[in-house]
């Protein structure tokens, strides 16, 4: 328990296929007994169980090819395609994530929730490591049920009909620059963004969404939000400033190793994350998001 909340979801907690194994008092739970190449039915139900309850699980030392990736994302829905950044020529369902020496920016390296800019955020994301640094390139997990659940009543009734306004570039907290300039220099990334399109990429969405699946308030914060729908800019910056330092403090977050094999899938409705970039060695991975519903 902290302040008051209780850091994990309902859940079985109690497993007959696989092992849960907690890693840290916040959120996060590495999933012994599974082969994510071949998982019959009973088994994939209690590790989705355990994900929901845990929010963020790791699985190591897994062998899958693109194919058996995709074939395990389809199971959590359908795959859904960043409007900005291509996935591979022969997987378009799959973003590989590429950072070499020298490369200066770091794919996903600041406090976010995955597609919060769509008018249907991604559910999941899995991310499945090939090439890891020596040292460093963790990324780092907010639990944004304990974050909401840590408000005071009284800025929980205050901002209780808030809804944000979130964009999916030029974002104000970097300054304002495009997303394309971001990775100008970038052996491997640069030539991966693309123009959206027609797709929409600005929306409001509720301060505080309920889970869908596990009916758990959450605070729905992260980079992409830009301001709070109908306020002015000095009205909203204070409590947004306020917000984004604490849904991120130590006590509601996990921190995820790499090696290769590993696959991690977390739950955008519950949680933000972060790539910390600490590293200057070449680092790989395979990242599949899952299509998520309206938020409420
Ligand atoms: C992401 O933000 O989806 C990427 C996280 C990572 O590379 O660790």
């Amino acid at each position: 328990m902290m302040d008051g909340t209780s850091a994990v979801a309902t859940g079985p907690e109690s497993y007959q296929y696989i092992e849960v194994i907690p890693f840290a008092g916040s959120m996060g739970a590495e999933i012994q007994g599974v082969d994510l190449a071949n998982m019959d039915d009973a088994t994939f139900d209690e590790l989705y169980a355990a994900w929901l309850c845990h929010h963020v699980v790791v699985m190591r030392d897994q062998k899958i090819t693109p194919d058996q990736q995709i074939a395990f994302a389809h199971r959590f829905g359908d795959i859904h395609h960043h409007p900005y950044m291509s996935g591979m020529p022969d997987y378009p369902d799959i973003i590989e994530i590429v950072k070499e020496p020298g490369d200066n920016y770091t794919f996903g390296s600041s406090w976010h929730t995955d597609q919060m800019f769509n008018p249907q955020p991604a559910k999941a994301t899995m991310l499945y490591a090939h090439e890891v640094p020596s040292a460093g390139g963790d990324t780092i997990f907010a639990n944004m049920h304990l974050a909401y659940e840590a408000l005071s009543d009284g800025m929980k009734a205050m901002l209780v009909d808030v809804k944000t306004w979130c964009v999916g570039d030029r974002f104000k907290k970097d300054g304002g620059g495009k997303r394309a300039d971001r990775y100008k220099g970038n052996t491997v990334m640069a030539d991966k963004v693309r123009d959206p399109g027609n797709l929409i990429t600005e929306c409001a969405h509720p301060l505080f969404r309920t889970h869908p699946e596990t009916g758990r308030k959450a605070l729905y914060m992260g980079g992409h939000v830009q301001t709070f729908d109908g306020f002015e800019e000095a009205e909203a910056e204070p409590i947004l400033d306020f917000l984004r330092e604490h849904s991120v403090r130590p006590e509601f977050t996990c921190r995820v190793n790499w090696e290769p094999g590993t696959l991690t899938l977390w739950d955008n409705r519950s949680v933000q994350h972060y790539a910390i970039p600490d590293y200057n060695e070449r680092r790989r991975m395979h990242r599949i998001t899952i299509c998520g519903d309206t938020p409420f």
